[in-house]
């Protein structure tokens, strides 16, 4: 009987293919692996402190907030930016990147919003204009230190890199991102996030 038990949990153990407990509150669906025995390994995710996160390129660790397994797509919280101050938590490793073997990248349904800009940015085509909605993040947000900044914003689109974003100083030293906004939301429903999907395994 426990030799049955023993090579079963070998099989179990040797597919390699269960998948993770939940973290915390937040399932954690196939592939997504929390360690070397369940999910897949390419799809890397940490569980700590019951807090479900993914790594970047960086090494910089940013909350999975929501996982839709059917559309393969996860949404991870923007980092903070300390309140009075202009400056996100991951500036000094310029923002958000994921490695080029990555299974993970960026989706088309995030607006990006960069603040504290320097005046070259003008000669980008993002949108800096005095509606963008980067200015109602400035004007609306309470306790925001980037009010009154130079401000953009811009659809992730496909004609972008799908695996960064970023912000450095001398550039744009904050941003946050909003998941599927609509003009005419209000900010208090915008859904903050930066919307991933992957590759699904085979
Ligand atoms: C692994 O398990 C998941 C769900 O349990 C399944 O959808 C997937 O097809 C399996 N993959 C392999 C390679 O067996
Ligand atoms: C900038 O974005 C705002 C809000 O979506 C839009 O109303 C405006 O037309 C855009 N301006 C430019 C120059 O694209
Ligand atoms: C904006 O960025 C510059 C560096 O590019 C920095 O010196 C300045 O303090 C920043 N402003 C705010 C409000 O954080
Ligand atoms: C991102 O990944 C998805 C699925 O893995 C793929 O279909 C899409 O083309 C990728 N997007 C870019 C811009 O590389």
């Amino acid at each position: 009987m426990l030799a049955i038990i023993f090579v079963l949990t070998l099989v179990i153990h040797v597919s390699g293919n269960d998948t993770c407990p939940k973290c915390g509150s937040i399932e954690v669906p196939y592939p997504l692996s929390t360690n070397e025995n369940c999910g897949d390994p390419r799809y890397r995710v940490y569980c700590k402190n019951n807090v479900l996160q993914l790594q970047s390129a960086e090494g910089f660790y940013y909350k999975i907030i929501s996982i839709i397994p059917s559309s393969y797509k996860l949404v991870i919280s923007p980092p903070s930016i300390p309140k009075n101050t202009c400056f996100s938590s991951d500036l000094s490793l310029g923002g958000f990147r994921l490695d080029d073997d990555s299974p993970f990248n960026i989706s088309t349904r995030n607006t990006v919003m960069l603040f504290n800009c320097s005046e070259n940015i003008l000669l980008s085509p993002l949108n800096c204009s005095s509606n963008s909605f980067c200015r109602l993040f400035e004007e609306q947000v309470e306790g925001s230190g980037c009010r009154e900044t130079l401000c953009c914003h811009f659809l992730k689109d496909s004609s972008m890199t799908a695996r960064r974003i970023r912000v450095r100083v001398g550039g744009c030293t904050a941003y946050t991102s909003v998941v599927d906004l609509k003009p005419g939301d209000s900010v208090d429903s915008w859904k903050y996030g930066i919307e991933l999907q992957w590759l699904p395994a085979n």
